[in-house]
């Protein structure tokens, strides 16, 4: 019998299939976005109190209210916001089931859906699921810049959709307040609507800020905004993530939500809720710590001829080989992790047709430990490469 994929050309991801590598090699892995180290242990209390409180049947399907009123909360005091636990909040399985669901709630057959590529994986597979096809604009190198000129040129009656993501994976770039106008400009008078990836939120450097879609009125009124409590918290195994949008568009996301998870693990919801009145303001101290992270990372190869192009925000830093070898960059991922012993990402996966691309991807949220020993590995590489 033949099953006929709806995804023939899909794959493992990238992130999984380096993951398992480096374990088979015993390289160290500074390719898939998880920390290596340990939860604030508040958390792991959180979950077992409330697991012995009985808080184990299904949650209510938007989200426990607690958990939907401390988000509310957290979104006043980030961005002087007042978001509607009730109509504008939806609890979901991380920000991949937001991103899905936001998909699948606004994405019907034959539409387009203007994506930017390198993009984060999710999005184009849960387009085509929906029946819709995804127009993929290169952001411009080398700083990975958004063409407004080639997005407003690029749509058409069919487009239904627009997504963004900044803090950006992988680029390690933010949008700006003049890309929100632009983004705005272009979607104002057409039925539009715009999907924000905003997981790295907090994870932005050097006292820049971050331009979230909901402090951006004309956006605001058409947008899915997804967040992640697996990058905030430092958990990205806890899988908890939200989706927040004005209540017409929300209503169409919980109706694919609910058949979709149709509610997230309970005693989770109460343990965040319950972590997050503990420490209100725990979010504001991940800029320090990942900019640490950066910091100890490129000066521990300051000395190598790798070059390190800036690095505004995520849990990420370009490494750019481009002073040490020609080939692409998931040949040169292949030699850091059987030749330096480091697993790393490249972005070529990220394309749909990828340009020649001379960076790989580290991930920067690793103990100091882990990030000394990737960077004395990666300078050694290139010091033989140099002898070479
Ligand atoms: C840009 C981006 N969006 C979405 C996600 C998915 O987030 P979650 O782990 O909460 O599903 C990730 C995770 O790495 C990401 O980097």
């Amino acid at each position: 019998m033949a099953f006929a994929s709806k995804l023939p050309d899909i794959g493992t991801t990238i992130f999984t299939v380096m993951s398992r590598r480096a374990l088979e090699l015993g390289a160290l892995n500074l390719g898939q976005g998880f920390p290596d180290y340990d939860i604030d242990p508040r958390i792991t209390h959180l979950v077992t109190a409330a697991m012995a409180a009985g808080h184990n049947q299904y949650a209510p399907m938007p989200g426990t209210w607690d958990l939907r009123l401390q988000i509310a909360q957290k979104i006043s005091t980030c961005y002087g916001l007042s978001v509607d636990p009730e109509t504008e909040i939806t609890i979901t399985l991380g920000a991949t089931e937001a991103i899905y669901s936001a998909i699948q709630a606004s994405v019907g057959a034959g539409d387009e859906v203007i994506i930017f590529d390198p993009a984060y994986d999710s999005y184009d597979p849960a387009i085509r699921l929906a029946g819709g096809r995804a127009l993929r604009l290169p952001l411009l190198l080398p700083d990975f810049r958004y063409d407004w000129d080639r997005v407003r040129a690029s749509i058409t009656e069919r487009t239904r959709l627009i997504i963004v993501n900044s803090p950006h994976n992988p680029a390690c770039t933010l949008m700006s307040a003049a890309d929100l106008d632009a983004l705005a400009a272009i979607i104002a008078g057409r039925d539009i609507f715009v999907l924000s990836d905003e997981v790295y939120e907090h994870v932005v450097f050097d006292g820049r800020t971050h331009a979230s879609v909901l402090a951006h009125d004309a956006l605001r009124a058409r947008c899915f905004a997804v967040f992640s409590f697996g990058k905030t918290l430092h958990a990205t195994g806890i899988r908890v993530g939200y989706c927040i949008a004005p209540a017409e568009l929300t209503r169409e996301l919980r109706k694919v939500h609910q058949f979709n998870t149709f509610s997230i693990a309970h005693p989770l919801q109460h343990a965040i809720a319950a972590y997050l009145a503990q420490a209100p303001e725990v979010w504001k101290g991940l800029a320090g710590f990942f900019q640490a992270k950066r910091d100890r990372l490129r000066q521990a190869l300051a000395g190598s001829r790798f070059k390190l192009p800036p690095a505004a925000g995520t849990y990420f830093q370009l490494l750019d080989f481009s002073a040490l070898d020609s080939c692409d960059d998931s040949t040169f991922a292949e030699r850091l992790l059987t030749e330096a012993g480091v697993a790393t990402i490249p972005l070529s996966p990220f394309y749909a047709v990828a340009p020649p691309l001379t960076v790989v991807r580290l991930c920067i949220a690793k103990r100091d430990a882990t990030l000394d020993e990737g960077a004395a590995r990666l300078a050694a590489f290139a010091q033989r490469l140099d002898r070479e």
